[in-house]
């Protein structure tokens, strides 16, 4: 029986409101056991919940959450965060008192199934670009998309130049209504997302904090209010390192600190990635930039202490791949920093530079796919074609200098 029916069966309920036109998916905690389901109401409706089960079973499942009136604006956040779930597991789901049944996914405790997923950044700058790139990106069938800042161009541009808060609210609507078209698998299942902030996404600086505008931190469930860095740790073969370039937090003291402590604690992760904004190796902004020489002087040796094997940059609107890099050298034990941010933006002429290994004047993605004994990284362009790949190993592997993996520890 599904939601619809379920729900029409109680007098009360009988007429179902219609699906709200943003609902999105995220993690606040695990995502192994975990999803957290947010949707948009107008002010006047205060119901947050969410009913649902696993694929297959007939007992429906209730969680209430919590809902917040976003000041300034005729709109509602609801979230609810769904826990106990069972990992690698398909759950159906419905908002109480709404059209609708969708599904979700939770994440596998280990790689006894590939686990695939797509990061990219600078994404809704323009519509059609945007819809041209999602199609592309929910077709790979991943398990989650990470937007990596500058998410929906709603602070800092021209576009909207002295257009105010009710415009922004409408952009990230947008932003989060096409997700919700365009964000499920061919099989009917929505894709989740995690979201970094970038320059565009919020008003400020981590040195004027009180001019720093709220609506990223009123949209999106995190793992702390207000605190945009953090990690995930799937099982032991995954960690995400999700950072700020200095829009909501300082590079460094705070956050580097808990950056180190964070990478510590998941040394013997199979797989260590990070992700933010800025980049430290610029494949279009100048190397000796203040924010580039920050992230390589504060983030970068921990990075390569912890064995990290690659670090996803934006903010350039280009593609590219650098060389494994270490104390600011090509060194095969050193990092791989890639991206550069062509989601949906107009794709600029990368540099020659000595760092770079890869690069190219197009709009693309990474496509991560974690094996156990290995992984791929793909970039994807705007018509699905994989421009450029590199392999990965996990922690502890020790791979031949032909780059084949003899044996793990
Ligand atoms: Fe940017």
């Amino acid at each position: 029986m599904g939601c619809s029916a379920l729900v029409s069966a109680v007098p009360l309920q009988a007429s179902l409101e219609k699906t709200p036109s943003v609902l999105y998916l995220t993690w606040m905690h695990d995502p192994t056991t975990t999803m957290t389901v947010q949707w948009h109401t107008g002010k006047e409706d205060p119901f947050s919940e969410v009913m649902y089960r696993k694929e297959g079973q007939g007992q429906w499942a209730y969680k209430s959450g919590i809902y917040a009136q976003i000041p300034d604006t005729n709109f509602s956040v609801h979230t609810v965060e769904l826990d106990a779930l069972e990992p690698d597991t398909e759950y159906l789901f419905c908002l109480k008192g709404k059209e609708g049944e969708f599904r979700f996914r939770t994440l596998p405790t280990s790689l006894s199934r590939p686990m695939k997923f797509v990061i990219g950044g600078d994404a809704y700058r323009y519509l059609s670009t945007f819809r041209k790139m999602n199609a592309q990106i929910a077709s790979q069938d991943p398990d989650f998309v990470v937007v990596g800042g500058d998410i929906a161009y709603t602070n800092g541009c021209t576009i909207g130049f002295l257009q105010g808060k009710g415009w922004q609210m409408q952009r990230w609507r947008t932003f989060l209504k096409e997700w919700k078209s365009q964000m499920t698998t061919a099989d009917g299942r929505m894709i989740p997302m995690m979201v970094v902030l970038g320059n565009h996404d919020i008003r400020g600086s981590a040195l004027k904090p009180k001019s720093v505008d709220i609506l990223f931190y009123e949209l999106f469930a995190l793992q702390e209010k207000g605190v945009s860095y953090r990690a995930f740790n799937v099982g032991d073969y995954l960690s995400l390192f999700l950072l700020d370039t200095g829009h909501s937090y300082q590079i460094e003291g705070q956050q580097t600190q808990w950056l180190e402590k964070a990478l510590s604690r998941r040394e013997n992760a199979s797989y260590k990635m990070a992700v933010y904004h800025i980049a430290a190796y610029p494949s279009v902004y100048p190397y000796e930039g203040e924010t580039p020489t920050t992230i390589r002087s504060a983030w970068s040796p921990l990075f390569e202490r912890y064995h990290l094997q690659v670090a996803f940059e934006h903010h350039n609107h280009a593609y590219k791949r650098t060389y494994p890099l270490k104390a600011e050298k090509i060194d095969p034990d050193g990092v791989i920093y890639m991206g550069d941010g062509s989601w949906g933006v107009t794709p600029r002429n990368p540099k020659k530079l000595w760092y770079l290994h890869k690069t190219a004047k197009t709009n693309a993605v990474c496509l991560v796919t974690l094996h156990s004994d290995r992984s791929t990284v793909d970039a994807l362009n705007i018509k699905g074609e994989v421009i450029d790949s590199v392999t990965l190993y996990p922690t502890g592997a020790m791979v031949s200098w032909n780059g084949e993996c003899l044996m793990q520890q």
